[in-house]
C-alpha cells in the first residue's frame, strides 16, 4: 500500500467499503442544528440524532473522513498546538460507525486486521498497546482471547479520582449526548522519544501516541449527569488521520508527514524563511496548523465576530499572526497561504477554490486590523512581563490586553508561557464577568435535553401537494411531557400526527399555522415543529379535548402558505441573481423565509450600491416575468452535485435529495414549499440592504401583494407629498430641493434677527447688573428665549461686564432651562458648573458644560426662586473663600 496521506485516507474509506459500509462526506464544520456543539469535533456528529434513537438511517453501517476543529468546547487542543508533536486545531478523523449493528467484536476485529494485515497498514504487532474501560471485561476479553494480544499489553483505565464517567476510556461527545466506554489503540514510537503508558505519570509525552479510538455508544448523558440507556448500543470510531499517517511515514511528529511539509515549506517560502532548520520551529507549525482551521472554518461558513464560533475563528487568527511576528514576519501574511493549503489539501480543493477570494479576504482584513493593534499590546505586556512577581501576571493586564488590544487570553497565557510565567486566569475570569456579552456564549451550548420533546413518531409530510388532510394523533405533548388528552385551558400543546400538510420550521422556511379539527374539538396550530422525525403542531384547544388516537381534520392556513411560497421561491431567485451582480464568492449565511417578508444573509465585503439593488431587482423581476417553472426532483445526493446543485445546510442524512430547479436559473438542494411557476410572484422588492457582521450582508425583501401594497404606499407618499408642495410628482425632487433652499435662507436670516435681539437683550440686561465684591453680578429670569439665543446673550454679557458672574433662566412653555456664565478672570474661584449644580441641589435637574459656560434643565420650578435668591451669598461665600485661603 501506498502510504502519502492521501492514500491512507482512501484506503481506510475502501476497507470500511469493503467490510459493508457505504461511505459518506464529512459534514460541515458548522454543526447542523445542534446548539450543544461548538464546533464539529468527531466523526459522530453528524450522527448524533440516530446515536440517540431521534432519527433513522438509510444504513446500518458507515464510514467518513470527517474534517474536525478542537479549539473551544468540551474537547479544546488550541493550547497544545506548538507544543506537542500530535495536536491540531484542524484535523480529519477517519471513523466507521454501526447504527444498531455490529458491537464490540466486530469494531475490534475491523480496527486489528486494518492495522496489521499485510495488505493493509501492515504495523507491527509489538508496537500496538490498547486500554479498555477498567469494568469493560467484554472488550479485555476481546482484546486477550479473540484477537491475541498479551494481557500485559491491555490496560485497563479507571475513572479520575473515581468520579464516574469521568476516565479516558469513556468518550463523550459533550455535556449532554451520546456516550459510552472505550477502547483505544496506542503506537509505541520507541524509546528514543519521552513519554510513558497511558495511565502512567508521563503519559503526556509523545511516545506512546493513541492512534485510534473505538466507542461503545450505550448512553444518552443528560446535564444533569443521569445516564439514560439507549435501545440499540452502537460503535463509533475515530482515528485521526494525521497520526495515523506519521506511524505509516515512519516520523514521529504529525508536522513531519507529507502534507506538513509541504504546507510548512511553502510558508517557509511566502515568508522568507530561507534557514532549513527553522522547520523545527514551533511557530512554523502553529502557523500551518492555523491555517488549515482557519480556511475550512470560513468555508464552512463562520466569519470572525466577538462571539461564539466566530470568536474562536478570530482567536486562531490572532495566535497565528502572534506567531508570524515571533519569526520576524513584518508584514500581512497569513491571507497568502490559502493558495499552498488548498494545494496540499487535494481531495479538498475543488470545494476550497470556488471560496478562495472571500477567504483571503477574510483573513486579510482580519490581519490588518490586528495588527494594528498586536505591537502595542505586546509592548505593554513586555513591559508587565518585567514587574511581574511570584510568576505570575495579574488579571488586570490579561483583561486590559484582551479588552483594549484584542489579545485572546490564550494568547497571552501563550506568551507567558514561553517565559514559564503563569497568568491570574482567576482574577482575569472576574473582570471578564462583569462584561456583559462575551463571557454569556459558553452557556447557550449547554442544552439540557431532557426539557426538550422525544418523539418516536414518524410524520409524513402531504403539505407539498396538499393543504388538508384526515390524519391520526400519535402523540400529545403539554409543557413538554407526554400527555393523552389536551384540553380547553392547557398551555404549551404539542400535537404529533402520523400524516400531515403543516410544514415544520426548517431550512429558514417558518412553520404552517392553522388548525386540527373534529367534530367535538377545535385545536389552534400557532406553529409547526420538528423533533426528530415526528412533526410537532404547537396551539391550543379552542373547544372540546384532544385524545391521542383520535382523528382529526388537518388543514393550513393556506393564504399565508401561499405567500411563504412566493417568499421562497423568490430567496432562491435572489440567491441566483446575487451571483450574477456580486460574483461567485458570495455564500449563504443564513435565511429567514416567512410569510410577509424574506430574509438574506451572505457573505460579501462591500455594501451593495443602490445601482446593484436595481440590478438585482430588474433580474429577478425578469425571472418572473418569463415565467420559469418550479420544479422539484428527488435524486441521489452525488447526482445533484453534479448536476450542479447549491447544497445547503438540509438533507445532511440523505443520500436521497430533493432538488429543486427554477427554469435555467437556479437549482438547489431544498425542502421548503414554493410556487409553481416564478409568475405567481408577482413583484419582486428590495426593502433594505445592511451590514450585520464583519464581511455579511443582509437583504431583506417582499413579494406578491405585499410588494403591490409598499408600491402602492409609495405611490401615495409621492402624491401626498406633490400635493402639498404643490407640484407634480414628476418634479417633485427639484421643488423640495427649492424649498430647502428658501428654508435655508431664512434660517440665516432669523438667525441674524435673532442675534440682534440677543445684543439687544444684553444691552438691556447689562444694566442689570450689581457690583459684589469688585465684579459684577447678573441674574435674571427671561421668558420664551431659545436655548441658542441664551448662549448668545451669555457671550455679549460676559464680554461687557468684564468681570463678572452671569445667571439666566429662560422658561420656554413651562419648560425652564438654566444659563451660568462667568468670566475667565474669575473661573479659578468659581465655576459655571459649580453654579449650576448648587442651583440643581435644590431644583433637582440635569445638565453641566464648561467652567466658564453651563446649562441645565430644571425640574422643580417652585423651587427657583428660593435657589436663585441664594446665589448673590454663595458667590459672596465662594470670593471670600479664595481671597482668604
Ligand atoms: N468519537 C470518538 C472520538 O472522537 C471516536 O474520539
Amino acid at each position: 500500500m501506498k502510504n502519502s496521506t492521501a492514500d491512507i485516507r482512501q484506503a481506510f474509506l475502501d476497507f470500511y467499503h469493503s467490510k459493508g459500509h457505504q461511505i459518506l462526506e464529512s459534514s460541515s464544520l458548522m454543526p447542523n442544528n445542534d446548539p450543544t456543539l461548538l464546533f464539529t469535533n468527531a466523526g459522530m456528529n453528524q450522527f448524533k440524532d440516530i446515536f440517540l434513537g431521534i432519527n433513522k438511517y438509510n444504513y446500518n453501517r458507515v464510514t467518513t473522513c470527517q474534517r474536525c476543529i478542537r479549539a473551544g468546547g468540551k474537547h479544546n487542543d488550541l493550547e497544545h498546538v506548538g507544543y506537542t508533536s500530535r495536536h491540531h486545531t484542524f484535523f480529519e478523523m477517519l471513523g466507521n460507525f454501526s447504527f444498531g449493528d455490529y458491537f464490540k467484536y466486530e469494531a475490534i476485529k475491523f480496527a486489528w486486521e486494518l492495522l496489521t494485515d499485510k495488505d493493509w497498514f501492515n504495523l507491527t504487532k509489538e508496537k500496538l498497546w490498547v486500554t479498555v474501560y477498567n469494568t469493560d471485561d467484554e472488550a479485555f476479553n476481546i482484546w486477550a482471547y479473540e484477537i491475541g494480544i498479551p494481557q500485559d499489553r491491555i490496560i485497563r483505565i479507571g475513572n479520575n479520582k473515581g468520579i464516574p464517567f469521568t476516565s479516558d476510556n469513556f468518550w463523550q461527545m459533550g455535556n449532554t449526548g451520546p456516550c459510552g466506554p472505550c477502547t483505544e489503540i496506542f503506537y509505541d514510537h520507541g524509546d528514543h522519544i519521552y513519554g510513558g503508558l497511558p495511565g502512567s505519570s508521563d503519559e503526556n509525552g509523545d511516545r506512546y501516541i493513541e492512534i485510534w479510538n473505538i466507542v461503545f455508544i450505550q448512553f444518552n448523558r443528560q446535564l444533569d449527569g443521569t445516564m439514560l440507556p439507549l435501545s440499540k448500543p452502537s460503535v463509533d470510531t475515530g482515528m485521526g488521520l494525521e497520526r495515523i499517517a506519521a506511524v505509516l511515514q515512519n516520523v514521529t511528529s504529525n508536522y513531519d508527514i507529507d502534507i506538513f511539509r509541504d504546507l510548512i515549506t511553502a510558508i517557509a517560502n511566502i515568508i522568507g524563511i530561507t534557514d532549513v532548520s527553522k522547520f523545527s520551529n514551533k511557530s512554523l507549525c502553529v502557523i500551518a496548523d492555523h491555517i488549515r482551521s482557519c480556511v475550512f472554518l470560513i468555508a464552512d461558513g463562520i466569519l470572525p465576530s466577538n462571539e461564539g464560533r466566530g470568536y474562536v475563528l478570530r482567536r486562531i487568527i490572532r495566535r497565528a499572526v502572534r506567531h508570524g511576528a515571533i519569526i520576524g514576519v513584518k508584514e500581512p501574511f497569513f491571507y497568502k497561504l490559502v493558495t499552498p493549503l488548498i494545494e496540499v489539501m487535494g481531495v479538498f480543493a475543488n470545494q476550497l477554490k470556488c471560496k478562495y477570494l472571500i477567504i483571503k479576504q477574510i483573513l486579510k482584513n482580519e490581519e490588518e486590523q490586528f495588527s494594528r493593534t498586536l505591537e502595542r499590546g505586546l509592548a505593554l505586556l513586555n513591559e508587565a512581563l518585567v514587574n511581574v512577581t511570584n510568576d505570575t501576571l495579574d488579571g488586570e493586564t490579561a483583561f486590559l490586553l484582551y479588552d483594549t488590544y484584542g489579545f485572546p487570553l490564550d494568547l497571552t497565557i501563550d506568551v507567558c508561557r514561553d517565559l514559564n510565567i503563569k497568568v491570574d486566569i482567576i482574577g482575569f475570569k472576574k473582570l471578564i464577568a462583569t462584561q456583559r456579552c462575551r463571557a454569556k456564549q459558553s452557556s447557550h451550548f449547554n442544552i439540557d435535553y431532557s426539557n426538550l420533546i422525544y418523539s418516536n413518531n414518524i410524520s409524513s409530510f402531504s403539505g407539498y401537494d396538499n393543504i388538508k388532510q384526515y390524519s391520526i394523533v400519535t402523540a400529545l405533548f403539554c409543557n413538554n411531557k407526554a400527555v393523552d388528552i389536551i384540553n380547553v385551558g392547557d398551555s404549551g400543546g404539542i400535537v404529533i400526527l402520523n400524516e400531515t400538510p403543516f410544514y415544520a420550521e426548517s431550512g429558514g422556511q417558518i412553520g404552517d399555522t392553522g388548525q386540527l379539527n373534529r367534530q367535538d374539538m377545535s385545536f389552534l396550530v400557532a406553529d409547526t415543529k420538528k423533533y426528530g422525525l415526528a412533526i410537532g403542531h404547537h396551539g391550543k384547544v379552542i373547544h372540546g379535548s384532544l385524545k391521542v388516537g383520535s382523528k382529526v381534520e388537518a388543514t393550513i392556513n393556506e393564504l399565508r402558505r401561499h405567500s411563504i411560497c412566493l417568499n421562497h421561491s423568490a430567496t432562491h431567485l435572489l440567491h441566483a441573481a446575487l451571483f450574477q451582480v456580486l460574483g461567485k464568492h458570495i455564500s449563504q449565511q443564513g435565511s429567514l423565509v416567512s410569510d410577509d417578508h424574506l430574509r438574506f444573509d451572505f457573505s460579501h465585503f462591500k455594501p451593495i450600491t443602490f445601482k446593484q439593488i436595481c440590478k438585482l431587482e430588474d433580474i429577478i423581476n425578469l425571472y418572473i416575468r418569463r415565467n420559469l417553472l418550479i420544479q422539484t426532483n428527488i435524486m441521489d445526493l452525488e447526482d445533484a452535485k453534479a448536476n450542479g446543485a447549491i447544497a445547503l445546510f438540509d438533507d445532511k442524512y440523505n443520500k436521497i435529495v430533493r432538488v429543486l430547479s427554477i427554469g435555467d436559473v437556479s437549482t438547489e438542494l431544498c425542502c421548503g414549499t414554493h410556487v409553481s411557476q416564478t409568475g405567481d410572484i408577482g413583484l419582486f422588492r428590495i426593502t433594505s440592504e445592511m451590514g450585520i457582521a464583519s464581511g455579511v450582508r443582509r437583504i431583506e425583501a417582499i413579494t406578491g401583494k405585499y410588494a403591490i401594497t409598499a408600491m402602492q404606499n409609495d405611490t401615495d407618499i409621492l402624491r401626498k407629498s406633490s400635493f402639498l408642495v404643490k407640484s407634480d410628482t414628476q418634479n417633485l425632487a427639484n421643488k423640495i430641493q427649492v424649498i430647502m433652499n428658501k428654508y435655508r435662507s431664512l434660517e440665516k436670516e432669523l438667525q441674524f434677527f435673532k442675534n440682534r435681539q440677543a445684543l439687544q437683550e444684553s444691552i438691556i440686561l447689562c444694566n442689570h447688573a450689581i457690583d459684589l465684591m469688585g465684579i459684577k453680578l447678573l441674574v435674571s429670569c427671561l421668558n420664551d428665549i431659545d436655548v441658542k439665543m441664551l448662549h448668545i446673550i451669555i457671550h455679549n454679557l460676559k464680554n461687557k461686564l468684564g468681570s463678572g458672574v452671569i445667571f439666566l433662566t429662560t422658561n420656554i412653555n413651562g419648560k425652564v432651562t438654566l444659563a451660568a456664565g462667568i468670566t475667565k478672570d474669575l473661573i479659578d474661584k468659581v465655576t459655571a458648573n459649580d453654579l449650576i449644580n448648587m442651583v440643581l441641589k435644590q431644583t433637582g435637574g440635569k445638565g453641566g458644560g464648561r467652567p466658564d459656560m453651563a446649562m441645565a434643565s430644571c425640574i422643580n420650578i417652585v423651587a427657583l426662586p428660593q435657589a436663585i435668591s441664594n446665589i448673590k451669598s454663595w458667590i459672596t461665600q465662594k470670593l471670600c473663600c479664595t481671597i482668604t485661603s
